[in-house]
C-alpha cells in the first residue's frame, strides 16, 4: 500500500482509546503518512470517542446488539466502512471478536495490538498472567488479524523486562507506553509500502517476515 495519498484508517475501539490517540497524533504531526477517517466503537459513550472528536475525527457508535447479534453488528459496521472506505482497519483495544468471514474478506488489511509477546498469553488479563507465571520479559505485539483469535502473523513486538516486585498496574502502564510507539510505527511501514501482505503472509522490505521484528524497551 503506497502512493501519494495518505493511508486511510478506520480505528475500532472499546474504551479509553490511548492507542487510537497515539496513532491519530502520529498522523496529525506528519510522522506517518496516514490519516484517521473514522473511529468506531461498539460501546457508545466510551472516553475514546470523546478523545477522537476532540482530535477532529469523525466517530460512530454501533451498539453491540447482544449475545447473538454479531451478524447485525457486522452489517452495520460494513455500511459504516463502505462510507469511510478505509485502506486499513485498525483494532485498538476493540473487545469483540469479528467473524471469520469479516477477517478473511480483509486479509492483510486489519491490524491488532495485543498486550503480550504472542504467541504467549493470548486472551485477557495478560499482565496479571505474566506476573503469575513469573516471566521475566513481557511486551506487546502488533499483528495482522486472521480468523484465529490473537493468532495472525506478528509484525513488531516491544519487549520489556519485568522488574522485581512489579505490580500489574505498573507493568501494564510500561507495556502500554511501548504500544503507543510500535503501533504507529507499523502503520507507517504499511503507508510507506515497506510492509505488505502477499501470498497469505506479511513481507517487510521485500522479504517474507517469518518472525516478528523485536524492539527492546527499558
Ligand atoms: C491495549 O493495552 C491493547 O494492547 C489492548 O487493549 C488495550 C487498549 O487500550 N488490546 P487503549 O484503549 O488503546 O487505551
Amino acid at each position: 500500500m503506497t502512493g501519494s495519498e495518505p493511508l486511510r484508517l478506520a480505528i475500532l475501539i472499546s474504551g479509553r482509546g490511548s492507542n487510537m490517540a497515539a496513532i491519530a497524533r502520529a498522523c496529525a504531526e506528519g510522522r506517518i503518512k496516514a490519516r484517521v477517517d473514522l473511529v468506531l466503537s461498539e460501546r457508545p459513550g466510551v472516553p475514546g470517542l470523546d478523545t477522537a472528536r476532540a482530535l477532529g475525527i469523525e466517530t460512530c457508535a454501533i451498539p453491540w446488539p447482544g449475545a447473538t447479534g454479531r451478524a447485525r453488528f457486522e452489517s452495520e459496521l460494513e455500511a459504516a466502512l463502505a462510507a469511510a472506505r478505509p485502506d486499513v482497519i485498525v483494532l485498538a483495544g476493540f473487545m469483540r471478536i469479528l467473524s471469520q468471514q469479516f477477517a478473511e474478506a480483509r486479509a492483510g488489511r486489519i491490524l491488532n495490538i495485543h498486550p503480550s509477546l504472542l504467541p504467549k498469553f493470548r486472551g485477557l488479563h495478560t499482565h496479571r498472567r505474566v506476573l503469575e507465571a513469573g516471566d521475566r520479559v513481557h511486551g506487546a505485539s502488533v499483528h495482522f488479524v486472521t480468523a484465529e483469535l490473537d493468532g495472525g502473523p506478528v509484525i513488531l513486538q516491544s519487549r520489556v523486562a519485568v522488574r522485581p516486585g512489579e505490580s500489574e498496574d505498573t507493568l501494564s502502564a510500561r507495556v502500554q507506553a511501548t504500544e503507543h510507539i510500535i503501533y504507529p510505527r507499523v502503520i507507517g511501514w504499511l503507508a510507506e509500502g515497506r510492509l505488505a501482505w502477499r501470498d497469505d503472509r506479511p513481507w517487510l522490505d521485500g522479504k517474507s517476515l517469518d518472525a516478528p521484528v523485536v524492539e527492546d524497551f527499558p
